[in-house]
């Protein structure tokens, strides 16, 4: 057992050392790629990325509310992510009079950053890894409790990496005293929304600042006042110098979910039943509110950040799609599969046993994704579990805050299409929610009935309603086997549900033995990573090439005070008229502007948003927050000549907190 998990240590090192400007690779073991990446310009070493012996580049990067990333930018632990990640947290602290995603957010001094009750940031201790750990008979539960005792707040994870060919124990400090610091208003922070939402070329300010406060040993802490802020082992150093065509760029940070190594079956899944129905089912739900919406202000507001949640997946999917199907990725895959029967005829066995694996689950897949996006998309259910909170003081506000954002005639419309869609498509057993249908003559009667009887359906209402006997409970009662049954199948993706990853083990392990020159990075689970590559611009359609940079000229262009999301903040107007930029003015394309967003050739993925992006010296150059349309594929195949990830430039960042917060003192406390 020994000796095959060295030699599987050893199939790393020797395909780490493949050339190739995709992958998101681990940083304890990114020496092996110093190389190549040395080769293309940066100018650190190995230890400067990954470190035990001493502070490194990793101390400065957080996992930032379980989703997103983080950078530190100040010895006072200064934390900068995106608007987006931010956004709840801007949210719960505003309120009629104190609306900060409309206003934005500056904190004068210390005492005025606004304490973030939930939200948490993990910084990383140490990884390791543990797969002979393992192999000796340790449980991952041992593994954590052991690790966890180590110091205070620490919490401990085993991921495992390569389809559990090897595991990895990420050790992270836990804090949760996070306080807002600073947030551009959303005419900023969001500007041009979904409209603009996975395009290139972009404008926006997508990013907010908060501060880790601990207590005074510098050590995690729950929230108090005498907390202080927090001294981090190493920040990030900015650099306003800019960037140009061909720089080379690096990201650090927390891709959530990426399938390289699957195969053509599961990209058949995907391209041809599971994104295509998830689309359909969004474009009804997305057709349903927008039209209310267009209707009525008040419903405009409430169902905004629904809209635009819904709206993100949605519109990465048909990137997608459309991704995988220029770049023929079935076919590749198919190819490669032939190839590899043929010349490994004694473990064409594998695929075999994979696509049998793809037959046994596909169906139950396909039922939890069906479950997720069409009966979780009725919001009324929820109030039933809500009503069921025991504390008396919470119940009252998730039920006061469910209402705020509710519009019981768009939930009728959603329930009736998602239920029908849900009687038209679900295979899983569903005994209850069928004898519902049965009994009401279909889920399109069935449904109306359930909105014609409940008292739910209006905070009043709810008030004095008998829930446990109102037909929303009924309802809610008929789809918890369906939600047991979906719970099966809850993995990252399809290929990670035990019953298939269990040949996906032996099959990488088999492809890496195999095939010398391809370079084996991990897929991304929510682990810390490195990607590094260049900016560059692309050509987006015949004889249409996109610059890597975009101005202040481009925010002014789209300005129209009638559109909410283009509306531009005056100030910056006013900046613009004046050519009044400060420090943070350039000569770029010929004029004398402000950058505001850059795109590289980083294969990023979900999770990567709020990543630093850095340059050459490990200096912080941009925040990441998004990738163009015609790059969403890279989830599954990378093509360098038209994927890029959107960065937000680290001098429009500047520009906003000073043109437009007037918060010179952050800028300051960056070292500027
Ligand atoms: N597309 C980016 C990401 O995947 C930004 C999403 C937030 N913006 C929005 N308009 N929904 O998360
Ligand atoms: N906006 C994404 C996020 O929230 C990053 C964009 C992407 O998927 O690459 O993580």
């Amino acid at each position: 057992m020994k000796r095959t998990l060295l030699l599987f240590a050893l199939l790393v090192a020797t395909t780490f050392s493949a050339v190739a400007d995709k992958g998101m690779w681990l940083p304890s073991l990114i020496s092996s790629r110093i190389k190549d990446m040395k080769s293309k310009g940066f100018k650190l070493s190995a230890e400067d990325i990954y470190s035990i012996n001493k502070a490194s580049l990793k101390d400065a990067v957080v996992l930032f509310d379980g989703g997103c990333t983080g950078e530190i930018v100040s010895e006072k632990g200064l934390i900068l992510t995106n608007h987006h990640c931010g956004y709840d947290a801007i949210q719960a602290l505003s309120s009629v009079e104190h609306d900060y995603l409309t206003d934005g957010f500056w904190a004068k001094n210390h005492s005025e950053e606004l304490y973030c009750p939930g939200l948490k940031v993990h910084i990383l201790v140490r990884m390791e890894e543990v797969t002979e750990r393992i192999a000796a008979g340790e449980t991952k539960e041992d593994i954590i409790k052991k690790a966890e005792a180590e110091g205070r707040g620490y919490k401990a994870k085993v991921e495992s990496m390569y389809y559990g060919n090897m595991a990895y124990l990420f050790i992270y400090r836990e804090f949760n005293d996070v306080r807002l610091v600073g947030a551009p208003p959303t005419t900023i922070g969001k500007f041009g929304a979904d409209n603009d939402n996975w395009i290139w070329p972009r404008h926006t300010g997508d990013f907010s600042i908060f501060r880790i406060y601990a207590d005074q040993e510098n050590n995690p802490a729950e929230y108090s006042a005498n907390n202080k802020p927090y001294t981090p082992a190493r920040h990030f150093k900015i650099s306003t110098a800019g960037i140009k065509e061909g720089d080379f760029t690096m990201i650090y940070g927390f891709p959530g979910n990426t399938q390289e190594y699957i195969t053509s079956d599961a990209v058949k899944y995907i391209a041809e039943l599971s994104d295509p129905t998830k689309i359909d089912l969004r474009t009804q739900r997305l057709d349903i509110i927008g039209a209310a919406q267009a209707k009525s202000p008040e419903t405009r507001i409430k169902y905004a950040a629904k809209q635009a949640n819904i709206a993100n997946a949605w519109k990465k999917w048909q990137g997608e799609v459309k991704g995988i199907n220029r770049l023929g990725t079935y076919d590749k895959k198919v190819a490669y599969e032939d190839k590899f029967r043929k010349e490994n005829p004694d473990k064409a066995y594998l695929l075999d046993s994979l696509k049998a694996a793809y037959e046994r689950n596909m169906d139950g897949y396909f039922n939890y994704e069906l479950f997720n996006e069409t009966l979780c998309g009725i919001e009324l259910q929820q109030v039933v579990l809500l009503a069921m909170e025991k504390d008396a003081a919470k119940r009252e506000a998730a039920i006061e805050r469910f209402y705020k954002d509710f519009d019981v005639n768009v939930d009728r419309q959603l329930a009736i299409a998602m239920l029908k869609a849900y009687e038209a498509l679900a295979t899983a057993d569903a005994p209850a929610l069928k004898a519902l249908f049965a009994q009401h003559g279909g889920a399109e009667n069935y449904a109306n009935w359930l909105y014609d009887n409940t008292k739910l359906g209006t905070y009043e209402s709810f008030k004095s309603a008998e829930i446990e006997a109102d037909p929303m409970s009924e309802f809610a009662r008929a789809i918890v086997p369906i939600q047991a049954y979906a719970k099966k199948y809850k993995y990252r993706n399809l290929s990670n549900i035990p019953d298939i990853e269990r040949w996906f083990r032996p099959y990488v392990k088999a492809l890496m033995e195999w095939d010398k020159k391809r370079a084996f990075f991990p897929d991304a689970n929510l682990t810390l990573r490195v990607a590094y590559g260049k900016v560059a611009g692309y050509e987006y359609a015949d004889g249409e090439w996109h610059l890597p940079q975009t101005t202040i000229e481009g925010i002014i262009a789209k300005d129209n005070p009638e559109i909410y999301d283009y509306n531009v903040p005056q100030q910056l107007r006013d900046a613009y008229e004046k050519k009044a930029y400060g420090r943070w003015g350039v000569n770029m394309y010929g004029k004398y502007t402000v950058p505001v967003c850059f795109i590289a050739t980083n294969h990023t993925t979900g999770g990567n948003s709020g990543s630093p992006v850095l340059n050459n010296k490990g200096e912080l150059i941009g925040v990441n927050f998004d990738r163009t349309w015609l790059s969403t594929m890279s989830d599954i195949e990378f093509d360098e000549t038209l994927c890029r990830n959107i960065i937000c430039d680290i001098r429009y960042v500047l520009f906003v907190v000073d043109v437009v917060g007037g918060a010179g003192w952050i800028i300051e406390e960056m070292g500027l």
